[in-house]
């Protein structure tokens, strides 16, 4: 007979794994199939999806590293630490990040087992559903449940015709995975991951192209923050061409070389070592049979869903890459707890109004909310409060002075509509205006709040008496 759940969550990403522990913590019995994309040397099924395995964090170890030794490189001596030129072990890099990956994914495998969650390895499929209860294929056997969540995330899209080989062409996967440092690096997107994998290897001694399509730079971010950051990443040594169409990619022993019109439709090429291409992601729905239950999906192929992840179907739910909105990890976690919540019968909530962004360059960006172009095509009066890094005595002993702190607040009731940061520690610091947008604050209330001194927080605080005209500090 059939195994048969409360719930059967389909995919172990950020989505689905959150997914399956809550609804298991309010007492629903709970699966969760994996297909298992992931090499793992026991063969078991490797939980965590993309984030975990071959996203956000080995992207950010690997940050971290390159960081610490573009630090030693050109950090160390205005500050009279003289270390010689430091040198990279890329085995030894890439190795402790594979243990954290491990540590991890592992970990999730024993949150499974401490909440009683049934890990079934294979992919998942619709196969009929009625009488109460879907049935979803997966592998070799059938399973029935009540509730069925989809949380199958997303994939790298490839260039047309750029078979991918993880070796001289890689997407994400093998970006995490270069086993020497490049001499040449072309990339193609200059999106999240093309200048996150690209500070990696520029700071590593890698010189580094990025070709993207667009012809203004980092055009999802605020305009202010996009123009700090172009000059601030150029200076860094990434050369950054935009407004570029890509012709044909070759491979040879050689390397690789790309042919592309530059922004004026010039023919030009690039020889490079090795390409990442970098240029988005695509919903995973294809193996779903979507179809056999009548699943609905968007022109994007995503699973179609209303504000509570509610797909067209009567308990079929969807969460994370493989539906509308952001593609970020915390944004699926979010939509995993509100649909166990759910499913149980209680009132979760997602604002997808004030799920923040991070960029883990250097400096760092960060933001919530609105944009300063998105306030001015809504119509919006605003006010807005900016702040350079450089007036903090916090950022200045510690060498750090690039950047700003924004605000944006509405101009009649003074309500936070945006929060936008470029500077060091711009990933911690936006916790505090997420807070406070999520209680619908004023940018008064948070010049009211005493910030600890002295810290970079205070250039928030800073911010948000700047949008009443009233900084302290500059
Ligand atoms: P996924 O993580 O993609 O998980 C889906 C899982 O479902 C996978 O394990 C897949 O194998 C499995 N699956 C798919 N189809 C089936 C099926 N039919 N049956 C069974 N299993 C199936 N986000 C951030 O918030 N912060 C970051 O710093 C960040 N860095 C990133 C860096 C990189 C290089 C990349 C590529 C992404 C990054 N992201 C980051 C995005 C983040 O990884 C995703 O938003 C997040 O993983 C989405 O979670 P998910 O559960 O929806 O999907
Ligand atoms: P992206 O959407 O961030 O950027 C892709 C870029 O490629 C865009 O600028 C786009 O204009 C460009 N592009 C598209 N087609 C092109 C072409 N043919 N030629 C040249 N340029 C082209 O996508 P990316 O970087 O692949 O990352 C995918 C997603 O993963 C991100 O959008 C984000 O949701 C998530 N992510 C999040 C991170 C974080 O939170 N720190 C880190 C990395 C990824």
């Amino acid at each position: 007979m059939a195994q048969r759940f409360d719930v059967l969550v389909i995919g172990g990403g950020p989505g689905g794994y959150v997914a399956a522990i809550r609804a298991a913590q309010l007492g629903l019995t709970v699966a969760c199939c994996e297909s298992n994309p992931y090499a793992d040397p026991k063969g078991e099924p490797r939980l965590g999806g993309t984030c975990l395995n071959v996203g956000c964090i080995p992207s950010k170890a690997l940050l971290h590293t390159s960081h610490l030794f573009a630090e030693a490189a050109h950090g160390f001596a205005a500050q009279g630490i003289s270390v010689g030129a430091p040198a990279i072990d890329v085995p030894t890099m890439i190795g402790r990040k594979n243990a954290i990956v491990d540590q991890l994914t592992s970990g999730i495998r024993g949150l499974f087992k401490k909440n009683k969650v049934t890990l079934l390895k294979g992919h998942g499929a619709f196969a009929g559903g009625g009488e109460g209860a879907w049935q979803v294929r997966v592998g070799e056997e059938t399973v029935a449940a009540g509730q069925v969540i989809v949380a199958t995330g997303s994939r790298a899209r490839h260039l047309p015709g750029v078979p991918v080989d993880h070796k001289l062409v890689c997407d994400n996967a093998g970006a995490l995975d270069i086993d020497a440092v490049p001499k040449r690096l072309a990339i193609v997107g200059a999106g999240v991951i093309g200048l996150e994998m690209g500070s990696v290897w520029r700071r590593l001694g890698a010189e580094v192209t990025i070709l993207e399509a667009l012809p203004d730079f980092l055009a999802v971010a605020d305009a202010d923050v996009a123009k700090e950051a172009a000059k601030l990443f150029r200076k860094q040594g990434l050369d950054i061409r935009l407004g570029v169409t890509i012709g044909e990619v070759k491979t040879s022993k050689k390397g690789v070389s790309v042919a592309y019109a530059d922004k004026t439709g010039a023919a030009q090429h690039l020889e490079a070592d090795r390409l990442i291409v970098s240029i988005g992601r695509v919903p995973n729905t294809d193996g779903l049979a979507a179809e056999v239950v009548g699943l609905k999906l968007d022109e994007r192929g995503r699973v179609e869903v209303d504000a509570h992840c509610r797909t067209n179907l009567p308990g079929v739910w969807a969460v994370g890459d493989v539906v509308r909105g952001p593609m970020l990890a915390h944004k699926a976690m979010e939509e995993a707890v509100m649909v166990a919540e759910r499913i149980a019968g209680q009132a979760g909530h997602c604002n997808l109004d004030t799920i923040p962004w991070v960029l883990y360059t250097s400096p760092e960006i960060a933001w919530v909310g609105r944009t300063e172009q998105q306030l001015k095509a809504d119509g919006v009066t605003y006010k807005a409060g900016r702040i350079p890094f450089a007036a903090n005595g916090r950022a200045l002993g510690m060498g750090e002075t690039a950047g700003f702190v924004k605000m944006l607040a509405d101009a009649r009731t003074d309500r936070i509509l945006g929060v936008h940061v470029i500077g060091a520690n711009a990933s911690e610091l936006i916790a505090e205006a997420v807070v406070a947008m999520e209680f619908g604050a004023a940018s008064e209330d948070l010049a009211r709040i005493c910030h600890a001194h002295p810290t970079l927080s205070e250039v928030m605080h800073e911010a948000a008496l700047a949008c009443d005209g009233r900084p302290l500090h500059f």
